[in-house]
């Protein structure tokens, strides 16, 4: 049992839509787009992924939604914590349910036994410096048992067993409003939750960038800003911005 805070959130439940991120954005000057609006989906007909990727899901099968918030104070600098705040909520969410190791593949993506079971893509609008909204989509896979891409997974796949999306969708949110809560202070506790169910975290790997080549390194952590921190097998500490460092092995 959990605390249900479901009705702290305004949902909008469409039945066909573009992408759930393109709708939050669309209509965010309507008086129904406020603080904790959720606007979910059975079915997308573009919806997106990160870096101009398709993000394919078949009809009635998966979560689609996006989260669209107006943090109180968030300056640029500092907007990294909303990735922490999707991934740790997600991943909190699958753990839960699935009962099997759960961890984020930096910057964002929640992976269950090497494979890919729920994605994120933040849109935030910037005023004066701070976070002004942020449109936060997420995609879980969960009732799918086809994927076109092999490194995909899904709850069903994971547990052998059909689950109920609305469920999930309760849990998803009671753990987002858990971290959303905590937004303001010094994030500490979300950072060092973060870094703690990174994917591969102090595994040894072959990995490459343009600074280093091809080297051996491990994950250590997650800068503030949300770079991420590699040791190599010099002990010399290297961060790297996203698609700065190639993962060659898992
Ligand atoms: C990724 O891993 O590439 C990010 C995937 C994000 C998919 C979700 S589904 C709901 C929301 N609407 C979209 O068009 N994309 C996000």
């Amino acid at each position: 049992m959990f605390p249900s805070i479901i009705h702290t959130y305004s949902i909008l439940h469409l039945q066909d839509v573009d992408s759930t991120n393109n709708y939050a954005a669309t209509n965010e000057n309507q008086p129904f787009m406020q603080h904790k609006t959720v606007i979910m989906a059975s079915f997308q007909t573009k919806g997106r992924g990160q870096h101009y990727n398709k993000w394919e899901s078949k009809e009635g099968e998966n979560l689609l939604l996006s989260i669209y918030i107006k943090p109180e104070i968030l300056y640029v600098e500092n907007q990294f914590v909303i990735s922490r705040l999707a991934a740790l909520s997600i991943r909190d969410c699958i753990a839960y349910f699935l009962k099997k190791p759960t961890s984020i593949k930096w910057p964002n993506d929640i992976y269950v036994n090497d494979k890919k079971i729920a994605g994120i893509l933040i849109e935030n609008s910037v005023s004066q410096n701070k976070i002004d909204r942020s449109i936060i989509g997420i995609g879980i896979n969960i009732n799918q048992t086809e994927f076109e891409e092999s490194g995909a997974t899904s709850l069903k796949l994971e547990s052998k067993k059909d689950w109920d999306l609305l469920r999930i969708l309760e849990y998803l949110l009671y753990r987002f409003n858990h971290y959303l809560e905590s937004l303001g202070s010094t994030n500490e506790e979300m950072h060092q939750l973060f870094d703690m169910h990174l994917y591969t975290r102090k595994e040894w790997l072959s990995m490459s960038s343009k600074k280093q080549g091809d080297f051996i390194g491990r994950i250590l952590s997650t800068q503030k800003n949300g770079m991420l921190v590699i040791e190599d097998k010099n002990q010399k500490l290297i961060s790297y911005n996203h698609k700065e460092i190639l993962f060659n092995s898992k």
